[in-house]
């Protein structure tokens, strides 16, 4: 798990932002996967603000969860050019596929919302595990998803 000296040192290096919290949380996302519970009194402290606080801001936004996810994640672009060549239908199967909603994880599946990633011309866009993937359909997703758990 992160250390504590690891979680101190991203939260002074945001310390001279306004409004420092949401590039904080961005930071431990992004160098840990997740913002680690031990962050949260940390940050509390930091910011002089309550850690009911803190942790009220890392659930409201989908964008932070608060362990590491395991198994598969699948982030689906709900962009606007995606949206127009199917992008929801395919999000809709998804869910009931894996009886999953954004941000839910079921079954080591984890579902995602994902605003463009750069394959607008051929939507709808996912990534799947990181990869990404353009046309894709639900059956694709379910295909994709089989793979990465053989
Ligand atoms: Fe979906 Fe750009 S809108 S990849």
């Amino acid at each position: 798990p992160p250390s504590e000296a690891e979680i101190d040192a991203i939260v002074a290096a945001h310390m001279s932002m306004e409004g420092p919290m949401l590039p904080i949380l961005h930071a431990l996302q992004a160098a840990f996967g997740h913002v680690p519970q031990a962050a949260v009194p940390r940050i509390a402290q930091a910011l002089n603000q309550t850690r009911a606080e803190v942790h009220g801001v890392v659930s409201f936004y989908h964008d932070f969860r608060d362990a590491p996810v395991t198994g598969r994640v699948v982030r689906l672009c709900r962009a606007e050019a995606c949206q127009a060549s199917g992008g929801a239908a395919v999000a809709e199967a998804v869910m009931q596929t894996f009886g999953i909603g954004w941000g839910e994880s079921k079954g080591g599946v984890t579902l995602e919302p994902v605003y463009c990633l750069g394959l607008c011309a051929c939507g709808p866009a996912a990534q799947v595990d990181g990869r990404l993937h353009g046309r894709v359909d639900a059956a694709r997703i379910e295909a994709l998803v089989a793979e990465g758990a053989a």
